[in-house]
């Protein structure tokens, strides 16, 4: 009986493998052997729907690589030299290129802190990516996001490759806590939950609209909710205690986003992520960029979809993140601007 059920199972999980396995993309992780890199290029490698992982860091990208291959998954991996010719080698060809390349925080410091030192990276690393896959969709995680995605759209502008279609910052993990946490207050599957959150990825930019999954939480525990959701990333630092910030965490939200891309660009419709893009939602506001639930495609973004009905409380959380993001995405604009 149990033989017989192994057996029955077993086979299931062949046929669901070859069913959604369409071996045909290059996904490449660059900042692969960081926190996030690392269990990033993990579950990537374990995802039927990548053929090949490409895995460049400044320094350890081979070492992950040869690690990681050894996992009895289809897909090749390779490792590539910091040198230009290894990150060029790493992109070409490429259709997913993520970047959770750079600096975390350490307690006490904002996602602003970053920018300094992981504009440079991002600027750097957009660049090789211009020249080498175009055509890739980039997915951003290095932070602060809310400038990294401004940051890599002015240096694709000045390559003059830029499409907004295929450009992202990564804010799922927002989802994926707001989800999380809800599920603690309510005592529900958090896996059946999908909280929308929209704005940016940083403090009161963050904003869950809690109303639209039917939800009315009041007075304090909305407070305590809204500032969980929009500080959630603190509690990570802070216990890592100076160690940085979420990773494994991350790591899951990053190859969730990195999956239904693929779904979409392998011809699966109505996939519809949270995800920070060129919006004409707050365009007129100064929020050039903004996150709102979009719909993937084998183009990229296939539709962004309006913030719908919100409360007023909602909105006030709203008007704060609209001013918040022009000024992050403006001060983007501005370091590519000064320092092509
Ligand atoms: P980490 O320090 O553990 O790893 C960063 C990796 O980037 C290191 O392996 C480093 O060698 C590599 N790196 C640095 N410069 C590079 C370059 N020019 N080219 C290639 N690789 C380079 O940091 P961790 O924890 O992995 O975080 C990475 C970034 O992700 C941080 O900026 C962090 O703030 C951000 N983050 C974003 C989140 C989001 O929701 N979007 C959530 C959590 C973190």
């Amino acid at each position: 009986m149990y033989a017989a059920r192994r057996i029955a199972t077993g086979f299931a999980q062949r046929r669901a493998f070859s069913v959604s396995a369409k071996q045909s993309s290059k996904v490449t992780v660059l900042g692969a052997s960081g926190g996030i890199g690392q269990p990033l290029s993990l579950l990537l490698k374990l995802n039927p729907r990548v053929s090949e992982l490409a895995l460049y860091d400044v320094r350890g990208g081979p070492g992950v690589a040869a690690d990681i291959s050894h996992i009895n998954t289809k897909s090749t991996v390779k490792g590539y030299d910091p040198t230009p010719s290894g990150l060029r080698e790493a992109l070409t060809g490429s259709e997913i290129i993520l970047i959770p390349a750079g600096v975390p925080r350490k307690p006490g410091m904002t996602r602003d802190d970053l920018f300094n030192t992981n504009a440079s990276i991002v600027r750097d690393l957009a660049k090789a990516a211009a020249e080498a896959a175009p055509e890739a969709n980039l997915l951003i995680i290095s932070n602060p996001v809310n400038s990294t995605v401004p940051i890599a759209a002015e240096v694709y502008k000045s390559v003059g490759v830029y499409n907004p279609k295929r450009m992202f910052g990564v804010t799922t993990l927002d989802v994926v806590r707001a989800s999380r946490f809800i599920s603690q207050l309510k005592g529900t599957d958090p896996a059946s939950e999908n909280i929308t959150v929209v704005g940016g990825h940083s403090g009161a930019t963050i904003v869950p609209l809690l109303s639209q999954s039917g939800y009315n939480l009041e007075g304090q525990q909305l407070d305590d909710y809204v500032y969980r959701v929009q500080f959630g990333g603190d509690e990570v630092v802070k216990a890592k205690d100076g160690a940085g910030s979420a990773t494994l965490s991350m790591a899951m939200a990053g190859a969730r986003f990195a999956e239904s891309l693929l779904k979409a660009t392998q011809g699966q419709k109505g996939v519809i992520e949270p995800t920070f893009v060129e919006s004409p939602l707050y365009k007129d506001q100064g929020a050039i960029f903004f996150a709102s639930n979009v719909e993937l495609g084998p183009n990229g973004v296939e539709k962004i979809y309006p913030i719908g009905k919100i409360t007023d409380y909602e909105q006030k959380l709203l008007d704060v993140a609209v001013k918040d993001l022009a000024g992050n995405i403006k001060k983007g604009v501005d370091f590519v601007k000064a320092n092509p």
